[in-house]
Order: C-alpha cells, then structure tokens, then sequence
C-alpha cells in the first residue's frame, strides 16, 4: 500500500482508485448511498452535463477529505465537522490544478452560499445534509456571501455543489472508477509535468 508521502503524479490515480474501492462501501453519512456510489455518481452527472475534465475530476474527488480525517462517521453525533473540505483539498494539491482543489475545498462553502441565497435549495438538502449544515456553520452571512461570490473558481464551485448534492439516488447506475482513469491522468500530467 503506497503511503500518501510517497505518492508520485504516476501512482496518485492508481492510489485514489485504491481507496474508492477499499473504502468506496463505507456508509455516508446516513444517506442511502455508500460513498463510494456518491462521488461516482456525481462525476457521471458532471459528465452528464459535458462538464471539463477538471470539474468532472473535482466531483469525483470531492469528499476524498473524509478518507484523511481522524474522526469516524459518529462525529455528527459529537458535534465535531471533520473539515473533509480542507482535508481534501490537502492531500489533493499537490497533483490537481486549482480548479479541481478549490472546487473540493469550497463544496462545503458553497452549500452555505445557496442556502443563504437560494430560497428553494435548502428543501433539496437532504436530512443528513441538514444536519451536518449546522455543524458547518449555517447559512452564509451576507457578507460572506458577497464575498464567496468574488471567489475566482466560484461558479465551478456551484456547479459541483450541485451535482453533490443530486448525487444522492439509491437507483442511480453510474460507471465505476475506472472510467476516469485516463481523465485524471490527463488532468494530472497537465499539470504536474
Ligand atoms: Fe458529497
């Protein structure tokens, strides 16, 4: 198993790969897809959409931060956010250019933007989503949202947001992993060499 200090542009794919299907059939949490299914589903509808490769990358990856937390699922019962926004975004620069990272460090942000602007997007969020809404600070403040939308990757954020949040269905038959192999590649050769 490679260590992520030791990743390498020519063994990060294969490593992502690794953990979607080692972990992919972890619950999450509480909605009624593994998280697995989640990220792949919210590519296929990123891709659905003729999205670029980036933001089809970014909602593929996009809670990858919940594999490099401490905390278990339990931890909305504790009160305490995991920050897999962040953590993802981490683990994830080093090999994805900006607009993938920004995107997967800003979905947690722009869920807070819609539902302080978007009157008829918190009744699309799911319960868990609810709940963990709280634990991640509510809704926007209007001036964190006019801030938020002077974001540089702010309408890529959004989009993915979106797809997050559509990515949620039991019934959904999407490809799996390996579909996107050669696209990540590609987004990470791009930009690492
Ligand atoms: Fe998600």
């Amino acid at each position: 198993m490679t260590t992520p200090r030791a990743l390498t542009p020519d063994t990060i794919v294969a490593f992502l790969g690794d953990v979607v299907q080692r972990r992919g059939a972890d619950s999450y949490l509480g909605e009624p897809v593994t998280i697995g299914q989640h990220m792949l589903q919210a590519a296929h509808l990123a891709e659905a959409e003729a999205a670029g490769e980036e933001l089809v990358a970014a909602a593929l990856l996009h809670d990858i931060g919940h594999y490099t937390g401490e905390f278990g699922e339990d931890y909305i019962e504790q009160g305490i956010d995991n920050q897999h926004d962040e953590a993802g975004a981490e683990v994830l620069e080093r090999f994805f250019p900006p607009l993938v990272t920004e995107c997967v460090r800003l979905h947690v942000a722009a869920k807070r933007f819609l539902c302080a602007t978007d009157p008829s997007y918190f009744g699309k969020l799911s319960d868990a989503s609810v709940k963990t809404l709280a634990l991640q600070g509510g809704p926007m403040s209007a001036e964190e949202a006019a801030e938020f939308r002077r974001h540089p990757h702010f309408r890529e954020a959004i989009r993915v947001r979106l797809w997050d949040e559509a990515a949620k269905e039991p019934e959904m038959t999407v490809a799996g992993f390996e579909h996107y192999t050669a696209l990540l590649q590609q987004v990470v050769d791009r930009h690492c060499r």
